[in-house]
């Protein structure tokens, strides 16, 4: 691993200089506050969260809760609205626009390419091999100066699948930049997160979110894993109050909840077991790839038409035909379980 990676040189000079927004509440919170132009009569609907005043900037409770979770320290967590925030910041903290790039493993998550582009930067694509792993002499090789970014996604989406664990430890340690290794599926995995890991490799930065095993994706609440150097200059570019009250406290009613959120979880992955071999004795349906995720990709004949014909009835699935490796493909989440027969029955009815 590259022990001699030196976080503050990747860092754009601008963010490197840069003097951050600080409120009278960086160094106060309680009091009579008079300091932020807050509305002090109150909001016209009744709420206990004191909605009138502004979030903590910080949200360490939160922060506190999430590092017990995962194992880690609170100085190595970054909360941002959705996992899309802290993308698009790394993107912003590492990256200049015009000139720097990042690389992606097609096929995977399209918010990397979306969020590169939005802030003009380059995107390398290495494909990933057709068992959908690493191909990680392929990355090194792209690897050249321009390149400050590698993003990962393990499990993969549209794939479904893990990425090997010793692929991504290779790119971690021999990558000459940042390695995001985005884990918005991992409780689904079998494989452990790589979380604990940020203690021990600088350059690593694990995404996670609460819109998938916890189930919240309407509070809009992800989470960067890192060394406390990358997380103190996410801390310095996020907007001022980007975590909104609501969010915190539902995300910390989540912890008191922990036990049907495992609960949850298991049903979604029997379920998937279940939908999976269906799947597999459907007509035209020619593969179902491996899951570890709460999804399945699978490939049947004349996917185009078969995804319009589920729409027109109601169903509504991801073609993923489009991707790299992936003709013929289709993407469906795994429902209630009503709707995982739903689906199955349609299908049928569209094939025969
Ligand atoms: C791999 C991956 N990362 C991140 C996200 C987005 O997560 P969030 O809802 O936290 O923005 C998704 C959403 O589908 C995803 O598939």
């Amino acid at each position: 691993m590259p022990k001699s990676i030196n976080i503050e040189s990747l860092v754009r000079e601008n963010i490197r200089k840069l003097k951050p927004y600080r409120s009278a509440r960086d160094d106060f919170d309680s009091g009579l506050l008079l300091d932020a132009n807050e509305n002090s009569l109150g909001a016209p609907v009744r709420n206990s969260l004191h909605l009138h005043r502004y979030p903590s900037p910080v949200q360490n409770e939160l922060r506190k809760k999430i590092a017990a979770w995962r194992g880690v320290d609170f100085e190595n967590i970054f909360l941002g609205v959705g996992s899309d925030e802290p993308i698009d910041l790394l993107m912003r903290i590492f990256c200049n626009p015009g000139s720097d790039s990042v690389i992606t493993t097609p096929p995977t998550y399209g918010m990397y390419k979306v969020s590169a582009s939005i802030n003009d930067v380059k995107v390398k694509e290495v494909l990933l091999d057709e068992k959908f792993q690493l191909r990680t002499e392929d990355v090194l090789a792209a690897a050249d100066e321009s390149v400050k970014l590698l993003f990962l996604c393990s499990p993969n989406n549209p794939t479904s699948n893990d990425l090997k664990r010793t692929d991504m430890l290779k790119l971690i340690a021999a990558f000459p930049g940042i390695v995001v290794v985005d884990e918005a599926y991992i409780d689904f995995s079998r494989q452990e997160s790589m979380a604990a890991l940020v203690q021990q490799y600088p350059n690593l930065v694990v995404l996670q979110t609460f819109s998938k095993s916890f189930g919240l994706a309407g509070i809009r609440l992800g989470i960067a894993i890192a060394n406390p150097e990358i997380i103190q200059y996410m801390l310095k570019v996020k907007a001022p109050y980007n975590i909104n009250k609501l969010t915190a406290d539902v995300a910390l009613q989540a912890f008191d909840a922990m036990d049907l959120m495992k609960f949850n979880l298991n049903k979604i992955r029997e379920d998937r077991q279940y939908v999976a071999e269906q799947l597999r004795h459907a007509e035209d349906v020619e593969k179902v790839y491996p899951s570890d995720s709460n999804f399945l990709l699978f490939k049947i004949k004349n996917a185009e038409e078969v995804y319009r014909k589920l729409a027109e009835k109601g169903i509504i699935v991801r073609y993923r035909g489009n991707e790299p490796l992936c003709e013929n493909c289709l993407r469906v989440t795994i429902g209630m379980p009503d709707e995982n027969i739903r689906f199955l029955k349609t299908l049928k009815e569209v094939l025969a």
